[in-house]
């Protein structure tokens, strides 16, 4: 990789972290793998790979089903897990931690089981014109069963949500806010304890989509104060097929299950059947044992870090990456509100995303292109799609400046 005269990161050791992460030591098109398409899923570190191979080869057998001792020990590591994720959100108990396929999984089981029992005709869901399709279509469901109405708030064109724009969505009849915490698509950190507090004045409940906020920034849920949160596991460092819908104790008690199966009941007659409460109540089937185990271990890796310090060293490469970035003429960045997690949308003159994806590629360099599973977001910035780089702490301002130098190629090629 060329190097160029690049900042100094202040205080945090990058390369360090990077040895813990295999796949980042490899040749992509003969040259060094810069890797800036964390946002869509991050890569594993070997602790992790460990925890899988080690529970895969010495402690796995089914959960909560088993008397014997392979079952129990599955079992403790499985709930060990939980117990994790509980400190690193600080749920107030465990039981408000239900493990799903992912983010997307989490949000359909909140629109199913929640929506469907609570919402009704003419009742609004308010969410935001950046959401991922995952936290758009769920409801849109809704909307032609149930007859409830999506109200999307209105963003800015920079790509930042005002408190004041989702005041004017909020009616009457809004019995839910659902928004991202972080969008994936521009990086904009959305003012969720104003949204929360706003919410709370007004007794409505609030989902947030957690997804790209969980590896960028500590989250504390009781803190927030949101009903529900969600996320998933691979953009957290950890295996896919994992996910995690945290939700109030009371409320997921009182919803009735998304799915249904083993596992998830008390008692099954031909008579009728009692379920568990939350949350083996929207847990049915054999889980993900081992992933979930693993997203356990990719949460003691970060945590042995520190959000705080990964949020610091993350701010710094985006800053830098921002500032080389703007000084390309043929480029421009979508997306530039003031509070921005770790992600950079641009566009360029006469070069289509997926070209400037697939040049960067030829130098080694993974980013996306596309619409970023945000297709009303391109509407409303009134672009088709975006090239994004999206960073983790182990990325380096040496990558930054490799990602420079491949877009400078884009603008040889196209002019
Ligand atoms: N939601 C993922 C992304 O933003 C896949 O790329």
């Amino acid at each position: 990789m060329t190097l160029f005269a690049c900042a100094t990161p202040k205080s945090f050791d990058a390369e360090k972290y990077r040895t813990d992460f295999p796949a980042l030591h490899q040749n992509i098109n003969g040259v060094p793998l810069v890797f800036l398409d964390n946002a869509a899923s991050a890569q594993k570190p070997r602790q992790v790979l460990e925890t899988l191979t080690r529970l895969y080869s010495n402690n796995y057998a089914n959960i909560h089903r088993g008397v014997y001792t392979l079952s129990q020990r599955a079992t403790d590591a499985f709930e060990r897990a939980r117990e994790t994720v509980r400190r690193f959100i600080n749920a107030k108990s465990s039981d408000e931690i239900v493990f799903t396929r992912g983010a997307t999984e989490s949000i359909n089981l909140v629109a199913h089981s929640w929506g469907r029992t609570f919402l009704k005709n003419g009742d609004e869901v308010v969410i935001t014109e950046l959401e991922h399709h995952a936290n758009i279509v769920p409801w849109q469901m809704l909307e032609k069963e149930i007859g409830i109405v999506l109200k999307p708030v209105r963003i800015e064109d920079n790509g930042d949500v005002k408190i004041e724009s989702v005041k004017a969505a909020i009616s009457q009849h809004t019995k839910l806010i659902s928004v991202a915490h972080v969008s994936n698509a521009l990086g904009t950190i959305l003012p969720v304890e104003a949204i929360i507090a706003e919410a709370k004045s007004k007794n409505i409940p609030v989902l947030l989509d957690g997804c790209q906020a969980i590896s960028h920034l500590p989250v504390d849920v009781q803190a927030l104060g949101c009903d529900f949160y969600v996320f998933s596991s691979h953009k957290l460092y950890g295996p896919t097929g994992v996910g995690v819908l945290w939700g109030k104790k009371e409320i997921l008690n009182k919803m009735p299950p998304y799915q249904t199966g083993g596992d998830m009941i008390e008692v099954v007659s031909f008579k009728g059947t009692t379920f568990k409460n939350a949350p083996g109540r929207f847990e049915a089937g054999t889980p993900a044992i081992a992933e979930v185990v693993g997203l356990g271990s990719a949460i003691e890796y970060v945590s042995t870090i520190g959000l705080s310090r990964i949020a610091e060293y993350e701010n710094e490469l985006l800053e830098y990456a921002t500032s080389q970035l703007s000084k390309i003429n043929s480029l421009r960045i979508i997306g530039t509100a003031p509070n921005k997690a770790s992600i950079i949308s641009f566009v360029m003159e006469n070069a289509h995303p997926h070209d400037i994806g697939t040049i960067l590629d030829g130098s080694g360099i993974a980013v996306r292109a596309g619409h970023h599973c945000a297709q009303p977001l391109m509407d409303r910035l009134g672009v088709p799609a975006t090239t994004r780089a999206s960073f983790a702490f182990y990325n380096t301002f040496a990558e930054v400046d490799a990602l420079v130098a491949g877009i400078k190629k884009v603008q040889e090629i196209f002019g």
